[in-house]
């Protein structure tokens, strides 16, 4: 079957193509069928059997962490389910705890999630940023700022803004000189690329279940590496207790895997759903997905460049995945454009921001190429 011919039967997946050329995946990304039917069918269950409902669910929260760890070649073991990224960058930045003569170092194109921690729960460490330059991260402008005091550098597999991938390996060769803790945030990452925590190897990695992976809101998770498995959780619950079953509120025997830093019941309807998500990527397979989306943003990259707007987007196909972003001085303007065309993007910074997925095609790209060039003609005119 033709690359096409699967989009077209994939695309039934997706109800939201029946009312929007939809290319963006930040923020909230359009629920799949099969997550929705997911969904539905444990609140059934719920409805109608109660606690009957728990089993199952539970099953689906172990299978959750499974699934979580084989994206990343890691172990269950490893993996704490949290309610998103941010979550999951908090308890990493708690178990890390820098303290004062500390410092932290983090990067102008990470999320806010990825440097508010440091500004203001952990404030007594310095906070270092690393300068970016057209849109990427260089490593001789990261380099200088890791030191021996350095208790973590937070970095972006791939940038949310600009959509940099940074070459995870060169970071490692840096911050291993200094046995420094690296934590990935591979929110805009995870689905499109591959990220394996033991080559480099990684200390911490946030995700979402949401974006490419195509989960609910409200489910994320933290990957803990070896050497801090052992920490004293910052918050426990009745999860965190390998002695759960013995109701002893006197002594609480912690697991000894990353269960320790599970608290209470997780969000059942958001595991039911995130599963979901990525039995349906398993399915499709991520190397179609990877190529396809290679594919579409490649062809937005050439047919922006024809049309002469500036792309922030590195353009080598290896420091780039899945987003395309472009600035224009009149962005909300073009972006009004655009939603009155019923084709929807992101529009923040300065600019315009796609990141067109697998179940999108080549004519939704002219349609978007079309508003823009037309938009760009008139404000030369
Ligand atoms: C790189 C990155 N990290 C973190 C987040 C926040 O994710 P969450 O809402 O799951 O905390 C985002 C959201 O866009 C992001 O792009």
């Amino acid at each position: 079957m033709s690359d096409e011919a699967y989009v077209a039967e994939l695309r039934n997946l997706f109800p939201v193509v029946e009312h929007w050329t939809y290319l963006y995946n930040g923020g909230i990304h359009p629920c799949p069928r099969p997550v929705g039917d997911a969904m539905r069918s444990f609140l059934y269950q719920w409805e109608e059997g109660g606690r009957d409902a728990w089993p199952s669910a539970y099953e689906a929260f172990s299978r959750l962490k499974e699934k979580f760890a084989e994206l990343i070649h890691a172990s269950a073991s490893n993996i704490v389910i949290t309610e998103s990224t941010t979550a999951g960058i908090n308890l990493a930045a708690q178990i890390l705890s820098p303290q004062p003569g500390q410092n932290v170092v983090v990067t102008d194109l990470a999320f806010m999630s990825d440097t508010y921690p440091w500004l203001v729960s952990h404030a007594a460490a310095e906070l270092r940023f690393v300068k970016s330059r057209d849109g990427k991260i260089y490593l001789e402008d990261l380099e200088p700022l890791i030191d021996e005091y350095t208790a973590v550098l937070t970095i972006c597999a791939v940038t949310v803004g600009s959509g940099f991938r940074i070459d995870l390996s060169e970071v490692h060769t840096i911050t291993s000189k200094y046995n420094v803790p690296l934590l990935v945030d591979a929110a805009q990452a995870l689905g499109l690329i591959d990220i394996d925590v033991n080559d480099p190897l990684l200390d911490f990695l946030v995700c979402t279940a949401g974006k490419w992976l195509m989960g609910p809101t409200g489910v994320g998770f933290l990957y803990v590496g070896e050497r801090f498995l052992n920490a004293t959780p910052p918050a426990v619950g009745w999860l965190s207790a390998a002695n759960r079953n013995e109701w002893d509120v006197y002594h609480c025997q912690l697991h000894q895997d990353a269960m320790r830093f599970q608290g209470g019941m997780p969000n059942l309807i958001g595991v039911v759903g995130a599963l979901a998500g990525l039995e349906l990527l398993e399915q499709i397979g991520r190397d179609f997905v990877e190529r396809r989306v290679r594919d579409l943003t490649s062809y937005a990259i050439e047919g922006l460049q024809e049309i002469g707007v500036k792309i922030w987007t590195p353009r080598a196909d290896h420091e780039r995945a899945g987003i395309v972003f472009f600035c224009d001085p009149r962005y909300q303007d073009l972006y009004e454009k655009l939603k009155n065309a019923r084709i929807y993007c992101g529009s923040f910074l300065c600019g315009i921001r796609i990141d067109p997925n697998f179940y999108n095609t080549f004519e939704e790209i002219d349609k978007f190429l079309s508003v823009v060039r037309s938009h760009v003609i008139r404000n030369m005119e």
